[in-house]
């Protein structure tokens, strides 16, 4: 039993139209859970709930609780997958408003832009904080996490001198490859492996994601017992019962229908960075050799006061796939007035979140009713297990369905352009 399921039943799809992709996922699934040379490249994250180094996971939890003890802020710098995935589970288990009661160390985030005024913002909330850093880069060559490390290196020993500052700095990255490797090396830097058949946005359950979101002060056993519980609940080729599968058929069935915008719908603005994640990992997954749903997201009811009536009345090549919390432990009611001059007293003993609730209900209601097919995704609670649960099935359901689109999920070719580009700019030697 899992924390979460899917419901279709807003979708007008056939059944059969749904199997005709019975043989199709049939080979998906055997190549997923093969074990050839070039499966092995790609698919390191399909068996990793139940088989990660429990070496590396014990020193994760035990250099968490040092930087706890000694520091105020953990400085996380990467980009993309190198940090998308610790931001999504930190924020949607802990909030918006610093780390809450559940840490004393805030987990912050740089290297992911360019931008000089984020950087002295960011520097000048650090202040005389005590600090380290955990700088993620598989690749050990992006650019922006690299300026940032530069930057945060020689705040480190300017503060606390070279070798107290080395036992601040904590690497992520390749096993054996790239600069940061070079430099951790020579260093002396604490490091953690990026296994080589994970791409960057499948690696929030590697050391990745872990080492922030233990830092952040949550529970990771219960982060990859979600996900394993997920691993084995999806590992049925089966596709009527298999709601991973059948998320990953309906989308390639609604994408044919010229539905070429996925649009992910919270009503927890706790789950902000969980659709950035989202956004990267089926964007940079499909959106290649001229194909791709574009994912999209909004966070709602806030986004129906602007990306609203675009959903209502706008084009229809939407589909809208909504994350709902069904429940929790954090409510607040609506209390009586006297004089009711807002109107609001036939409210009163009822819950916000019933409200939300009641929100979310009357929107599918409309949206459905306006043409966009709806997919929705309930979530029993907000806690680490669930949202374990949650990254898996998407990571599955996303290499399911750029396989049925005829793309490779795994790499991103197109983001090398930009950098090309750039470097030229730039006169790096060599462009
Ligand atoms: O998913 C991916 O592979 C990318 O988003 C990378 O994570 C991102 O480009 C950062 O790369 P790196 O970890 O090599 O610095």
């Amino acid at each position: 039993m899992g924390k979460i399921n899917v419901d279709f039943s807003k979708l007008h799809i056939e059944e059969k139209e749904i199997l005709k992709y019975s043989d199709s996922i049939l080979n998906i699934h055997n190549f997923l859970h093969g074990k050839s040379s070039l499966e092995k490249e790609f698919l390191g994250w399909v068996e990793l709930p139940s088989n990660y180094d429990k070496l590396e996971f014990d020193r994760i939890k035990d250099i968490a609780l040092k930087i706890r003890n000694n520091s105020e802020i953990l400085v996380v710098i990467g980009i993309g997958g190198s940090y998308l995935g610790a931001r999504a589970v930190i924020e949607a288990l802990i909030g918006s408003f610093e780390n809450g009661d559940v840490s004393n160390t805030q987990v912050v985030y740089a290297g992911n832009n360019l931008s000089s005024r984020y950087l002295i913002d960011l520097i000048n909330y650090i202040g005389d904080k005590d600090f380290s850093v955990n700088v993620i880069s598989k690749s050990g060559t992006t650019t922006e996490p690299a300026i940032a490390f530069r930057i945060f290196k020689e705040m480190l020993e300017k503060k606390y001198g070279v070798n107290e500052a080395k036992k601040r700095i904590f690497v992520t990255t390749d096993k054996e490859k790239g600069a940061l490797k070079l430099l951790a090396n020579q260093e002396g830097y604490e490091t953690f492996v990026i296994p080589n058949n994970i791409g960057g946005r499948y690696s929030v359950l590697t050391a990745v994601g872990l080492l922030p979101i233990a830092v952040a002060g949550l529970n990771i056993d219960k982060l990859m017992e979600g996900a394993r519980t997920a691993q084995e609940r999806f590992a049925n080729p089966n596709l009527l019962s298999n709601e991973c599968y059948k998320y990953a058929v309906v989308r390639n069935i609604l994408y044919k229908e010229d539905k070429n915008i996925e649009i992910l719908a919270c009503y927890e603005p706790r789950l902000y960075y969980f659709a950035e994640w989202w956004k990267q990992l089926f964007g940079e997954s499909e959106g290649k050799d001229l194909k791709g749903i574009f994912p999209a997201s909004v966070c709602l009811t806030t986004d129906l006061h602007s990306m609203g009536q675009y959903i209502q009345e706008g084009r229809r090549n939407l589909i809208e796939t909504v994350l709902n919390i069904v429940g929790g432990n954090m409510d607040i009611e609506v209390k009586e007035d006297k004089d009711n001059l807002d109107g609001l007293n036939y409210l009163v003993g009822k819950s916000l979140d019933y409200i939300n609730k009641k929100a979310m209900e009357g929107t599918i209601e409309a949206h459905v009713d306006g043409g966009v097919p709806n997919i929705l995704i309930n979530i029993a609670e907000l806690d680490e297990e669930a949202i374990g649960e949650l990254v898996y099935f998407f990571e599955l359901a996303c290499a399911v369905s750029g396989s049925i689109l005829g793309v490779n999920p795994f790499n991103q070719p197109g983001v090398e352009k930009y950098k090309r580009n750039m470097f030229k700019l730039l006169e790096k030697p060599g462009y």
